[in-house]
């Protein structure tokens, strides 16, 4: 079971909080962040960015994650994510997110949600996307 520390836990969710201030985000007004934790503790930050062309907007946690994968990060290389969004509600990232968090993750790596109500909710990726597509060639 993954464990992670309090204090690496805070640190996470400040910088999710942090970097959602540079959420490029004019049309929903939604800034999100966030910050995934890679195996050796370094961290990888990304926030939203939308388009005028709403289905071209890139969510938070895709932007962090391919930020670390073009850092040379690769499958399983990930112990959690950290999800900042505004407001009382604790968000779970959206289901484009869960499936290519999915391809990265362990079943076991976490994602941890932050709002502004100070609660953290967490959830093992395995419960946030039980039967992920994985592509096999026939
Ligand atoms: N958004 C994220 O960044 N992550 C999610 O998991 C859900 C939604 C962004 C996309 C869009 O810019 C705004 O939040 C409103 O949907």
């Amino acid at each position: 079971m993954i464990k992670i520390s309090k204090k690496i836990l805070e640190t996470l969710e400040a910088a999710a909080k942090r970097v959602s201030r540079n959420a490029y985000a004019p049309y929903s007004r939604f800034q999100v962040g966030a910050a995934l934790l890679a195996e050796d503790g370094e961290i990888y930050v990304g926030c939203n960015v939308e388009n005028a062309s709403f289905g071209l907007t890139n969510c938070a946690e895709r932007s962090a994650l391919f930020t670390a994968v073009a850092d040379g990060r690769g499958r399983g290389d990930f112990t959690a994510l950290m999800l900042y969004t505004p407001g009382d509600k604790c968000n779970p990232p959206c289901g484009a997110c869960r499936q290519v968090l999915s391809e990265f993750f362990r079943p076991e790596s976490l994602v941890y949600s932050s709002c502004d109500t100070g609660e953290v909710v967490a959830w093992p990726m395995s419960e946030l996307l039980p039967d992920a597509f994985e592509f096999s060639t026939p």
